[in-house]
């Protein structure tokens, strides 16, 4: 179902159809704003409600260096912005590497990203991952950075729903020699993706879920684990057995999207666990959302009618 619904709306025909329909209404759902300035607002006015911040600029699967270049000032505009506020300790950077070059040049993306990290000094880096076309060269990069030439504030990202995902973790996390807060995202997610690569169902990923969440909580003194989700019984599980391993409440966070379940955020919250919101923000912010449409069937069909209504 959700590989269906991404290829129907990644379809040219279909994109060009729902960008000229109003569908900023469900937009601005999930996304803080078009620019950073009044994204930064948005940013002050969720910690001043007790959440942590990972921010997103909008844009994936760039083609072209020139693309890739405004990409790049705006992420140095951006942790700036962050500096300047003195936000670093509350917010963090999330980004893709299909944004810095990973689809057609290596060393460029790794250059990019190293003059990211070198402007970004206190401000955490946090690599989405993205399809599992690209997974071996983001660790690669991963490696290259965080291993040999030693950023400690670049951290990664980790999907439930692939088979391979527990010897990653093992080969290319655990297996390494590094304690210093190395922040891992348990996410399930969210790509169209073969049917030989993934778990078949919602209860087989879940289970995978759990078991990775646990082997993550058992190796505490490796990795700072943020556990990306909003499935409330996975949630219950992981507070029980951090409970059950006696975890204080700062050797984990969880970590959710903005506009996903507020009512379930706040009572994260309010339980006195820290939540952090990832916050996208920019104006390409289509192939995001047709990724939160397919997760949440009353957004398709709020899109669908949408593309036939005449407004
Ligand atoms: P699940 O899909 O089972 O949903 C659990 C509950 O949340 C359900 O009640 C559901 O209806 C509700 N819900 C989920 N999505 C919703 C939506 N869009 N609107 C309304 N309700 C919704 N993926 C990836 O491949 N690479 C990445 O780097 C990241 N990064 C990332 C960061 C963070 C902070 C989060 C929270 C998620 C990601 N993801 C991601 C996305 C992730 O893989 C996954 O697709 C979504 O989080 C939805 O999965 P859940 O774990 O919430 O479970």
């Amino acid at each position: 179902m959700k590989n269906l619904i991404i290829s129907l709306l990644t379809n040219p025909f279909f994109k060009n159809i729902a960008l000229n329909k109003n569908i900023k209404k469900i937009v601005f759902k999930y996304i803080a704003a078009e620019d950073l300035k009044d994204t930064i607002n948005i940013v002050k006015e969720l910690i001043s409600q007790n959440f942590f911040i990972t921010v997103s600029f909008l844009g994936e699967n760039f083609n072209d260096k020139e693309k890739i270049e405004q990409y790049l000032t705006e992420i140095f505009n951006l942790i700036n912005v962050i500096n300047e506020n003195e936000l670093s300790k509350n917010v963090s950077v999330s980004l893709k590497l299909s944004s810095l070059g990973l689809l057609f040049d290596f060393d460029y993306t790794l250059n990019n990203l190293s003059k990211i990290l070198e402007l970004a000094n206190n401000v955490r880096i946090h690599i989405d991952m993205e399809d599992s076309k690209l997974i071996d060269d983001t660790f690669k990069i991963f490696d290259i950075l965080r291993y040999e030439k030693g950023y400690s504030n670049l951290d990664i990202t980790l999907q439930a729903y692939l088979y391979r995902t527990d010897r990653d973790l093992n080969e290319k996390i655990l297996a390494k020699q590094d304690r210093n807060n190395l922040i891992i995202r348990l996410c399930k997610g969210a790509y169209k993706e073969s049917y030989d690569k993934i778990f078949p169902n919602k209860k087989s990923i879940d289970e995978n879920y759990i078991k990775l969440a646990m082997k993550l909580i058992d190796n505490i003194d490796k990795v700072y684990p943020a556990f990306a989700t909003h499935d409330i019984n996975i949630i219950k599980k992981i507070q029980n057995y951090a409970h059950l391993k006696g975890l204080n409440y700062d050797k984990f966070e969880f970590q959710m999207l903005y506009g996903v379940l507020p009512k379930l955020q706040n009572k994260i919250i309010a339980e006195k666990y820290k939540l952090r919101l990832y916050l996208p923000y920019g104006i390409n912010w289509y192939d995001y959302i047709v990724r939160r449409i397919a997760e949440k069937p009353s957004n398709i069909f709020y899109i669908i009618s949408s593309l036939f209504n005449k407004d």
